[in-house]
Protein backbone atom coordinates (compact mmCIF):
# COMPACT_ATOMS: atom_id res chain seq x y z
CA UNK A 1 0.00 0.00 0.00
CA UNK A 2 1.21 3.34 -1.07
CA UNK A 3 -0.46 7.03 -0.24
CA UNK A 4 0.83 10.05 -1.23
CA UNK A 5 -0.18 13.51 -2.70
CA UNK A 6 1.01 16.85 -4.75
CA UNK A 7 0.51 20.30 -4.48
CA UNK A 8 -2.41 22.56 -6.58
CA UNK A 9 -0.66 25.29 -7.79
CA UNK A 10 -1.42 28.90 -9.58
CA UNK A 11 0.65 30.80 -12.09
CA UNK A 12 1.40 33.87 -10.78
CA UNK A 13 3.01 35.38 -14.13
CA UNK A 14 4.20 33.82 -17.31
CA UNK A 15 1.64 31.51 -18.53
CA UNK A 16 2.16 30.50 -22.14
CA UNK A 17 5.15 32.31 -22.62
CA UNK A 18 6.94 29.58 -20.58
CA UNK A 19 6.49 27.80 -23.27
CA UNK A 20 9.00 29.58 -25.16
CA UNK A 21 11.99 29.69 -22.77
CA UNK A 22 10.64 32.73 -20.63
CA UNK A 23 10.83 32.41 -16.97
CA UNK A 24 7.46 32.03 -15.22
CA UNK A 25 6.83 32.23 -11.45
CA UNK A 26 4.37 29.63 -9.74
CA UNK A 27 3.31 29.01 -6.13
CA UNK A 28 1.80 26.20 -4.75
CA UNK A 29 -1.81 26.44 -2.64
CA UNK A 30 -2.36 24.67 0.28
CA UNK A 31 -4.85 22.20 -1.32
CA UNK A 32 -3.49 18.88 -2.93
CA UNK A 33 -4.69 15.70 -4.75
CA UNK A 34 -3.94 12.46 -2.77
CA UNK A 35 -3.42 8.89 -3.99
CA UNK A 36 -3.36 5.62 -2.62
CA UNK A 37 -2.91 2.17 -4.08
CA UNK A 38 -3.38 -1.00 -3.07
CA UNK A 39 -3.15 -4.46 -4.67
CA UNK A 40 -6.43 -5.69 -6.71
CA UNK A 41 -7.34 -8.81 -8.08
CA UNK A 42 -7.72 -7.91 -11.43
CA UNK A 43 -10.73 -9.12 -12.33
CA UNK A 44 -13.43 -8.35 -9.75
CA UNK A 45 -15.21 -5.49 -10.86
CA UNK A 46 -16.63 -2.37 -8.52
CA UNK A 47 -19.29 0.04 -8.62
CA UNK A 48 -16.74 2.52 -7.48
CA UNK A 49 -14.25 2.81 -10.14
CA UNK A 50 -12.75 2.26 -13.71
CA UNK A 51 -12.21 -1.36 -13.75
CA UNK A 52 -9.35 -1.95 -16.29
CA UNK A 53 -8.79 1.86 -16.64
CA UNK A 54 -5.80 0.78 -17.99
CA UNK A 55 -4.75 -2.81 -17.95
CA UNK A 56 -3.90 -4.32 -14.40
CA UNK A 57 -5.80 -1.05 -13.10
CA UNK A 58 -9.28 -0.09 -11.56
CA UNK A 59 -9.27 3.63 -11.38
CA UNK A 60 -10.83 5.33 -8.19
CA UNK A 61 -11.23 8.96 -9.32
CA UNK A 62 -12.80 10.86 -6.32
CA UNK A 63 -11.05 14.00 -6.78
CA UNK A 64 -13.99 16.99 -6.04
CA UNK A 65 -14.77 18.70 -9.81
CA UNK A 66 -15.81 21.60 -11.16
CA UNK A 67 -18.85 19.97 -13.46
CA UNK A 68 -17.69 17.83 -16.60
CA UNK A 69 -14.02 18.09 -15.79
CA UNK A 70 -13.29 14.38 -15.42
CA UNK A 71 -15.45 13.57 -18.47
CA UNK A 72 -13.59 16.44 -20.60
CA UNK A 73 -10.16 14.78 -19.20
CA UNK A 74 -10.75 10.95 -19.20
CA UNK A 75 -9.07 9.76 -22.45
CA UNK A 76 -5.89 12.41 -21.75
CA UNK A 77 -6.38 10.85 -17.61
CA UNK A 78 -5.87 7.33 -19.75
CA UNK A 79 -2.86 8.58 -22.10
CA UNK A 80 -1.32 10.13 -19.03
CA UNK A 81 -1.54 7.47 -16.62
CA UNK A 82 0.19 4.91 -19.75
CA UNK A 83 3.02 7.36 -19.76
CA UNK A 84 3.39 7.24 -15.75
CA UNK A 85 3.29 3.30 -16.32
CA UNK A 86 6.16 3.54 -18.73
CA UNK A 87 8.33 5.88 -17.23
CA UNK A 88 8.08 3.89 -14.26
CA UNK A 89 8.75 0.74 -16.01
CA UNK A 90 5.41 -0.95 -14.32
CA UNK A 91 3.63 -3.59 -16.33
CA UNK A 92 0.10 -3.75 -13.89
CA UNK A 93 -0.78 -6.60 -15.73
CA UNK A 94 1.65 -8.83 -13.64
CA UNK A 95 0.76 -6.71 -10.32
CA UNK A 96 -2.75 -5.82 -10.52
CA UNK A 97 -4.00 -2.27 -8.54
CA UNK A 98 -6.61 -0.22 -7.40
CA UNK A 99 -5.68 3.51 -7.57
CA UNK A 100 -7.73 5.65 -5.66
CA UNK A 101 -7.19 9.96 -6.10
CA UNK A 102 -8.82 12.34 -3.75
CA UNK A 103 -8.01 14.85 -1.84
CA UNK A 104 -9.06 18.99 -1.61
CA UNK A 105 -7.81 20.19 -4.80
CA UNK A 106 -10.54 21.05 -6.89
CA UNK A 107 -10.15 19.78 -10.57
CA UNK A 108 -10.44 23.20 -12.72
CA UNK A 109 -8.10 24.39 -15.47
CA UNK A 110 -5.40 26.43 -14.05
CA UNK A 111 -4.79 24.93 -10.43
CA UNK A 112 -2.47 22.04 -11.64
CA UNK A 113 -4.87 19.39 -11.14
CA UNK A 114 -3.34 17.05 -14.01
CA UNK A 115 0.10 17.41 -12.30
CA UNK A 116 -0.78 17.02 -8.69
CA UNK A 117 -2.74 13.69 -9.86
CA UNK A 118 0.48 12.43 -11.46
CA UNK A 119 2.72 13.39 -9.04
CA UNK A 120 0.67 12.00 -6.09
CA UNK A 121 0.20 8.89 -8.65
CA UNK A 122 3.61 8.38 -8.75
CA UNK A 123 5.05 8.87 -5.33
CA UNK A 124 2.20 6.25 -4.23
CA UNK A 125 3.55 3.71 -6.49
CA UNK A 126 6.91 4.49 -5.96
CA UNK A 127 6.32 4.09 -2.18
CA UNK A 128 4.02 1.05 -3.32
CA UNK A 129 6.59 -1.14 -5.18
CA UNK A 130 9.20 0.13 -2.37
CA UNK A 131 11.38 1.94 -5.26
CA UNK A 132 12.39 4.72 -3.31
CA UNK A 133 12.52 7.69 -6.33
CA UNK A 134 13.68 11.02 -5.25
CA UNK A 135 11.86 14.11 -6.03
CA UNK A 136 13.74 14.81 -9.01
CA UNK A 137 13.09 11.06 -10.45
CA UNK A 138 8.97 11.73 -9.32
CA UNK A 139 9.22 15.25 -11.27
CA UNK A 140 10.70 13.57 -14.14
CA UNK A 141 7.80 11.10 -14.41
CA UNK A 142 5.09 13.47 -13.56
CA UNK A 143 6.22 15.38 -16.57
CA UNK A 144 5.86 12.39 -18.57
CA UNK A 145 1.84 12.37 -17.21
CA UNK A 146 1.65 15.65 -18.42
CA UNK A 147 2.29 14.43 -21.78
CA UNK A 148 -0.68 13.17 -21.39
CA UNK A 149 -2.68 15.82 -21.09
CA UNK A 150 -0.29 18.57 -22.78
CA UNK A 151 1.23 16.96 -26.09
CA UNK A 152 4.82 19.11 -24.94
CA UNK A 153 4.06 21.03 -21.26
CA UNK A 154 6.95 23.22 -20.18
CA UNK A 155 7.11 21.31 -17.02
CA UNK A 156 6.50 24.22 -14.66
CA UNK A 157 3.09 22.59 -13.62
CA UNK A 158 4.38 19.22 -12.20
CA UNK A 159 7.86 20.99 -11.23
CA UNK A 160 5.24 23.02 -8.63
CA UNK A 161 3.67 20.30 -7.80
CA UNK A 162 6.31 18.02 -6.89
CA UNK A 163 8.30 20.94 -5.22
CA UNK A 164 5.53 23.13 -3.85
CA UNK A 165 6.16 26.31 -2.49
CA UNK A 166 6.87 29.17 -4.69
CA UNK A 167 9.14 29.10 -7.71
CA UNK A 168 11.15 30.63 -10.78
CA UNK A 169 10.87 28.44 -13.70
CA UNK A 170 12.46 28.46 -17.00
CA UNK A 171 12.45 25.25 -18.91
CA UNK A 172 14.32 23.73 -21.61
CA UNK A 173 17.63 21.65 -22.02
CA UNK A 174 19.38 23.44 -18.81
CA UNK A 175 15.64 23.59 -16.69
CA UNK A 176 16.11 26.54 -14.05
CA UNK A 177 14.58 25.47 -10.79
CA UNK A 178 14.71 28.54 -8.17
CA UNK A 179 13.09 28.58 -4.86
CA UNK A 180 11.66 32.05 -4.37
CA UNK A 181 10.17 33.14 -0.55
CA UNK A 182 7.92 36.22 0.46
CA UNK A 183 8.29 37.51 4.07
CA UNK A 184 4.72 35.86 5.12
CA UNK A 185 2.20 34.10 2.89
CA UNK A 186 -0.30 36.63 1.49
CA UNK A 187 -4.13 35.95 0.78
CA UNK A 188 -5.22 35.57 -2.64
CA UNK A 189 -9.02 34.54 -4.31
CA UNK A 190 -9.35 32.56 -6.92
CA UNK A 191 -12.30 32.59 -9.30
CA UNK A 192 -13.46 29.78 -11.37
CA UNK A 193 -15.06 30.37 -14.79
CA UNK A 194 -16.51 27.12 -14.76
CA UNK A 195 -15.09 26.62 -17.86
CA UNK A 196 -12.83 23.61 -18.87
CA UNK A 197 -9.50 24.63 -21.32
CA UNK A 198 -8.27 21.85 -23.58
CA UNK A 199 -4.49 23.30 -22.70
CA UNK A 200 -2.96 21.25 -25.77
CA UNK A 201 -5.64 23.49 -28.30
CA UNK A 202 -4.71 26.74 -26.52
CA UNK A 203 -1.28 26.12 -26.44
CA UNK A 204 -1.42 24.90 -30.37
CA UNK A 205 -3.20 28.51 -31.44
CA UNK A 206 -0.50 30.62 -29.21
CA UNK A 207 2.21 28.52 -31.27
CA UNK A 208 -0.07 29.06 -34.97
CA UNK A 209 -0.85 33.01 -34.28
CA UNK A 210 3.02 33.72 -32.92
CA UNK A 211 3.98 32.30 -36.23
CA UNK A 212 1.60 34.25 -38.45
CA UNK A 213 2.42 37.75 -36.53
CA UNK A 214 6.20 37.15 -35.87
CA UNK A 215 7.26 40.36 -34.95
CA UNK A 216 3.68 41.81 -32.86
CA UNK A 217 4.53 38.33 -30.61
CA UNK A 218 7.97 39.01 -29.97
CA UNK A 219 7.76 42.50 -28.93
CA UNK A 220 4.93 41.05 -26.32
CA UNK A 221 7.35 38.23 -25.29
CA UNK A 222 10.30 40.37 -24.61
CA UNK A 223 8.07 42.45 -22.26
CA UNK A 224 6.74 39.34 -20.69
CA UNK A 225 10.37 38.64 -19.86
CA UNK A 226 11.25 41.78 -18.41
CA UNK A 227 8.46 41.43 -16.45
CA UNK A 228 9.31 38.34 -14.80
CA UNK A 229 12.58 40.24 -13.91
CA UNK A 230 11.24 42.98 -12.10
CA UNK A 231 8.42 40.56 -10.85
CA UNK A 232 11.01 38.43 -9.02
CA UNK A 233 12.51 41.48 -7.43
CA UNK A 234 9.10 43.05 -6.38
CA UNK A 235 8.56 39.45 -4.43
CA UNK A 236 11.82 39.52 -3.00
CA UNK A 237 11.16 42.58 -1.76
CA UNK A 238 7.34 41.95 -0.45
CA UNK A 239 6.84 44.73 -2.28
CA UNK A 240 2.57 43.75 -2.20
CA UNK A 241 1.57 46.88 -4.34
CA UNK A 242 4.46 46.01 -7.32
CA UNK A 243 3.40 42.02 -6.96
CA UNK A 244 -0.21 43.28 -7.64
CA UNK A 245 0.14 45.95 -10.15
CA UNK A 246 2.27 43.35 -12.69
CA UNK A 247 -0.07 41.17 -12.24
CA UNK A 248 -2.44 43.46 -13.72
CA UNK A 249 0.44 43.62 -16.67
CA UNK A 250 0.64 40.51 -16.85
CA UNK A 251 -2.81 39.81 -17.67
CA UNK A 252 -3.10 42.50 -20.21
CA UNK A 253 -0.22 40.33 -22.02
CA UNK A 254 -2.02 37.44 -22.13
CA UNK A 255 -5.10 39.14 -23.63
CA UNK A 256 -2.78 40.25 -26.12
CA UNK A 257 -1.93 36.87 -27.34
CA UNK A 258 -5.56 35.99 -27.08
CA UNK A 259 -5.49 33.49 -23.70
CA UNK A 260 -8.21 35.52 -21.78
CA UNK A 261 -12.19 35.23 -22.21
CA UNK A 262 -15.12 37.45 -21.71
CA UNK A 263 -15.47 35.16 -17.94
CA UNK A 264 -12.01 36.09 -17.15
CA UNK A 265 -11.94 39.41 -18.38
CA UNK A 266 -15.54 39.53 -15.85
CA UNK A 267 -13.89 38.53 -12.71
CA UNK A 268 -10.68 40.11 -12.91
CA UNK A 269 -12.52 43.45 -13.44
CA UNK A 270 -14.70 42.41 -10.68
CA UNK A 271 -11.72 41.76 -8.15
CA UNK A 272 -10.36 44.67 -9.10
CA UNK A 273 -13.63 47.00 -7.96
CA UNK A 274 -13.61 45.01 -4.94
CA UNK A 275 -9.83 45.67 -3.24
CA UNK A 276 -7.69 43.28 -5.46
CA UNK A 277 -4.32 44.86 -5.49
CA UNK A 278 -3.95 42.92 -8.51
CA UNK A 279 -5.76 40.28 -10.56
CA UNK A 280 -5.30 38.10 -13.49
CA UNK A 281 -6.14 34.55 -15.01
CA UNK A 282 -3.87 31.91 -14.03
CA UNK A 283 -2.84 28.81 -16.58
CA UNK A 284 -4.13 27.58 -19.91
CA UNK A 285 -6.91 30.69 -19.84
CA UNK A 286 -9.96 30.51 -21.94
CA UNK A 287 -11.91 29.37 -19.08
CA UNK A 288 -10.21 28.16 -16.04
CA UNK A 289 -9.16 30.14 -12.95
CA UNK A 290 -8.51 33.68 -12.47
CA UNK A 291 -6.06 34.69 -9.02
CA UNK A 292 -6.49 38.02 -6.96
CA UNK A 293 -4.12 39.25 -5.09
CA UNK A 294 -5.95 40.34 -1.62
CA UNK A 295 -3.78 40.81 1.38
CA UNK A 296 -5.17 40.36 4.19
CA UNK A 297 -8.47 38.30 5.50
CA UNK A 298 -11.06 41.14 5.57
CA UNK A 299 -9.88 42.21 2.04
CA UNK A 300 -10.11 38.55 0.94
CA UNK A 301 -13.43 37.81 1.85
CA UNK A 302 -14.68 41.22 -0.05
CA UNK A 303 -13.62 39.64 -3.31
CA UNK A 304 -14.29 36.16 -2.67
CA UNK A 305 -17.74 37.61 -1.77
CA UNK A 306 -18.14 40.01 -4.46
CA UNK A 307 -17.21 37.01 -7.10
CA UNK A 308 -19.31 34.24 -5.64
CA UNK A 309 -22.66 37.11 -5.47
CA UNK A 310 -21.91 37.10 -9.09
CA UNK A 311 -22.80 33.13 -9.11
CA UNK A 312 -19.04 32.17 -9.85
CA UNK A 313 -17.18 29.80 -7.33
CA UNK A 314 -14.38 30.74 -5.16
CA UNK A 315 -11.41 29.32 -3.25
CA UNK A 316 -9.62 31.23 -0.53
CA UNK A 317 -6.17 30.51 -0.24
CA UNK A 318 -2.92 31.65 0.14
CA UNK A 319 0.79 32.04 -1.88
CA UNK A 320 4.19 32.20 -0.43
C1 LIG B 1 -0.69 25.41 -18.12
O1 LIG B 1 -0.93 25.25 -16.74
C2 LIG B 1 0.49 26.30 -18.33
C3 LIG B 1 0.86 26.57 -19.79
O2 LIG B 1 1.89 27.56 -19.75
C4 LIG B 1 1.33 25.34 -20.52
C5 LIG B 1 2.68 24.84 -20.05
O3 LIG B 1 3.42 25.55 -19.37
O4 LIG B 1 3.00 23.70 -20.42
C6 LIG B 1 -0.32 27.17 -20.55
Amino acid sequence: MGTNQGFGKVIMFNEHFVVYGIPAIASAIDRATTSSVEPWDGKSECDEGHCGFVPGMCLVDDRPETPGYKVEKFEEQRESVNYILKAMDLDLAENPLRVKLGGDLICASGLGASAASCTAMARALSEHFDMGLDDARINEIAYQGERGYHGTPSGIDNTAATYGGMIWFIKGENKTLERLSMSQPVEIVVGNTGLTAKTTEVVADVRARKEEEPERFARIFKESEDLATYARKAIGEADIQGIGMLMDMNHELLQQIDVSCEELDLLVDIARNNGAIGAKMTGTGRGGNMIALTPGKDRQEKVARAIEAEGFEVLRTRIG
